[in-house]
C-alpha cells in the first residue's frame, strides 16, 4: 500500500520559530517524515499578506529552509520547497476562492483577530482570502493529514467542508485532509502571560522563546517565566496555567512524563523547576542553533534543496491542477 500524504506549512515572517511552531507543529512534521509521504513548504505567498521587508523575506525564507534541516526535516525523506515556486498553489487558491462563501469565510477567528489588530482599513485582502490559499496548499497534493497547532483546527475545517462541496459538485477531485493536531503540546502559551497563545505578534518578547536565540537569553527568559499561586510543581490548566505551561514544554522535549515530572519535583519550589526547564529547552536546542547557522553560511547549497523539492512539488502539484480544472470544464 502507498504511503498516506502528509502536508503542512510554516510562514517566514520571523528571524527564528518559536517554542510553539516547533512543538505544536514542526515536531510533528519530522517524526511523520518516516511513516508518511511528506511534503513540507515555507508558506512566502501567505507571509505576503502582511507589510514586508524584501529583504528580510529572502533571508527569513532561507533561514527558515536552515531551521527545518537543522530540526530534522531529511531533504532524502521529504519534499521541503518555497510555495511561490510552485505556481500551482496560486492556480488552486484562486479556484479555492471561487468555491468559498463569504460568510464562511467572514467567520475566521484568525482573520478577525489579525485584521481587529492592523485596523479594518490597513488589512489586506490577502489577509481575508489566506484560509483559501491554505486549502490550495492542501488539497493540491491529495493530502490525508495536516499536522498543525491548535490555532489552524479552523482553516482545516474550512478546507474539508470546501472539498467536500467541491467533490459532490464537480466530481471526486480531491482527497479530504484531516487535521493532526496533539492533544498536549497544540498550544504552547506566552512564558510571561499563560492566558495568551506564545506568538511572534503579541507580548512583549520576554514571554516568546524563540529557537535561534542565544542559550544565554533564552535560560534568562526561563528562569524569569511568570508562576502561579501556590508552590507545588503541579499540572491544572485553570490552578496553574503558567506551571502547566512549562510541564508541557519539559515533556514534549526531555520525553518524560507529566506524572513523572510533578513526583520529580515535589517538594521542590517553582524556582528549581524553572531552572530545570530552561536547561532541558537550552541543552535541547544548543546543537540545532549552530546546525542552523552552519547551513546559512551556504545559501547556494540551501537554495539548491528548495528547488529540488520544489520541482517535485509541481509534478505533484500539476495533477491536480489538471483534474480540479478538467472536472470544472476548463479546456485543456
Ligand atoms: P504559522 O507560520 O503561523 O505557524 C506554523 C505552525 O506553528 C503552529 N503554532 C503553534 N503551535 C502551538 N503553540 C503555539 N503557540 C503556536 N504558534 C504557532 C501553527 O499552528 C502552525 O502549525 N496558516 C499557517 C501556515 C500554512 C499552512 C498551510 C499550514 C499555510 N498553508 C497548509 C498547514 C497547511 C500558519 O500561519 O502557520
Amino acid at each position: 500500500m502507498s504511503k498516506k500524504r502528509v502536508l503542512s506549512g510554516i510562514q517566514p515572517t520571523s528571524d527564528s520559530f518559536h517554542l510553539g511552531n516547533y512543538l505544536g507543529a514542526v515536531k510533528q512534521w519530522v517524526d511523520l517524515q518516516e511513516t508518511h509521504d511528506a511534503f513540507y513548504c515555507i508558506v512566502d505567498l501567505h507571509a505576503l499578506t502582511v507589510e514586508t521587508d524584501p529583504k528580510l523575506l529572502r533571508k527569513r525564507t532561507l533561514t527558515s529552509a536552515a531551521q527545518l534541516l537543522a530540526l530534522g526535516i531529511s531533504p532524502e525523506k521529504s519534499t521541503l520547497f518555497v510555495q511561490s515556486q510552485v505556481p500551482q498553489h496560486n492556480q488552486l487558491g484562486w479556484i479555492m476562492e471561487c468555491m468559498a462563501g463569504f460568510g464562511e469565510a467572514s467567520r475566521m477567528t484568525q482573520f478577525k483577530d489579525k485584521s481587529s489588530k492592523a485596523g479594518a482599513d490597513a488589512a489586506r485582502v490577502g489577509l481575508f482570502t489566506y484560509p483559501m490559499l491554505m486549502a490550495g496548499d492542501i488539497l493540491l497534493y491529495q493530502t490525508n493529514l495536516v499536522p498543525v497547532g491548535e490555532d489552524q483546527r479552523q482553516h482545516i475545517e474550512l478546507t474539508r467542508d470546501i472539498a467536500g462541496r467541491f467533490n459532490s459538485k464537480y466530481g471526486e477531485t480531491f482527497a479530504i485532509p484531516e487535521g493532526f493536531i496533539l492533544k498536549q503540546g497544540a498550544k504552547i502559551f506566552d512564558i510571561q502571560d499563560p492566558t495568551a497563545k506564545m506568538s511572534k505578534s503579541s507580548g512583549s518578547g520576554a514571554g516568546l522563546i524563540d529557537i535561534l536565540d542565544t542559550p544565554e537569553v533564552n535560560a534568562k527568559k526561563f528562569k524569569s517565566a511568570v508562576t502561579d499561586a501556590g508552590r507545588e510543581v503541579k499540572f491544572d490548566l485553570v490552578e496553574k496555567p503558567g506551571i502547566s505551561n512549562l510541564l508541557t514544554i519539559h515533556a514534549a522535549l526531555s520525553g518524560k512524563s507529566i506524572a513523572d515530572l510533578e513526583n520529580e519535583f515535589a517538594g521542590k519550589g517553582y524556582g528549581d523547576f524553572k531552572g530545570a526547564v530552561a536547561e532541558v529547552v537550552v541543552e535541547y536546542f544548543r546543537p540545532i542553533r549552530a546546525h542552523a547557522l552552519e547551513l546559512l553560511q551556504d545559501e547556494a547549497h540551501l537554495i539548491s534543496i528548495l528547488h529540488k523539492g520544489s520541482e517535485k512539488a509541481r509534478s505533484v502539484a500539476q495533477i491536480t491542477v489538471d483534474k480540479a480544472y478538467k472536472n470544472l470544464g476548463i479546456v485543456l
